[in-house]
């Protein structure tokens, strides 16, 4: 039996659909918490669901954002649909995968990027002084080896909340797991 999907994801689809082409359909922003307490953010990639309420990214292995995810696995995602002109702000918790299911989600992952997607991956230790000497790769074919820093982060999610501004007055949202996804509606 298939688990229903919670009912905020019919609504992110409507509204990532709405973007067509666009690639703002695909981009989120992902905020974590540095060891000494300040709060980081930055783009990334969606990468796709893994379940119902469990969101792949892909990262270097060798970024800040994974000593600040070992430090504090709690995180905040912030995804924008301006056509929808919605607002999702996913809460969540990186989920520690481990073993031989790790290692072929990761190898699917690096099978289904482009040549260039999978590039960046070769580039040199990201965040130190640039190097001028280092090759930056601008693709790496089919049956390149998966580098040990390519990296799955798969976050459970605990909260999301949608604002539309679509409307009057503004309309807010907010769905938890705890309560089975039963929609709470808010003052926006
Ligand atoms: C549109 C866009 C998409 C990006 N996608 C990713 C991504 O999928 N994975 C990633 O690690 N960084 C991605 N980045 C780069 C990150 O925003 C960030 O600069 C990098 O991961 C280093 O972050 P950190 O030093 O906080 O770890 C993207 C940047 C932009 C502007």
């Amino acid at each position: 039996m298939t688990t229903p999907l919670p009912p905020w994801r019919q609504l992110l689809r409507g509204a990532r659909q709405r973007e067509g082409r666009s690639p703002a359909a695909r981009w989120l922003q992902l905020a974590t918490t540095a060891p000494d307490g300040t709060p980081r953010v930055r783009t990334l990639v969606f990468r796709g669901w893994a379940g119902p309420a469990l969101l792949d990214l892909l990262t270097d292995g060798r970024s800040s954002k994974l000593s600040e995810l070992a430090h504090q696995p709690a995180v905040e995602l912030c995804w924008l649909l301006p056509r929808a002109r919605s607002q999702f702000r996913l809460r969540g918790a990186l989920l520690q995968l481990s073993g031989e299911a790790l290692e072929q989600q990761r190898l699917h992952h690096w099978d289904q990027l482009s040549s260039g997607g999978r590039a960046v991956w070769a580039w040199p230790h990201p965040g130190q002084p640039l190097d001028r000497q280092a090759g930056f790769a601008a693709a790496l074919p089919d049956g390149t080896p998966m580098p040990v820093h390519f990296v799955l982060l798969r976050f459970v999610l605990s909260q999301v909340e949608l604002l539309e501004l679509e409307g009057h007055p503004h309309r807010r949202r907010r769905w938890c797991s705890q309560s089975q996804w039963c929609e709470q509606t808010l003052n926006p």
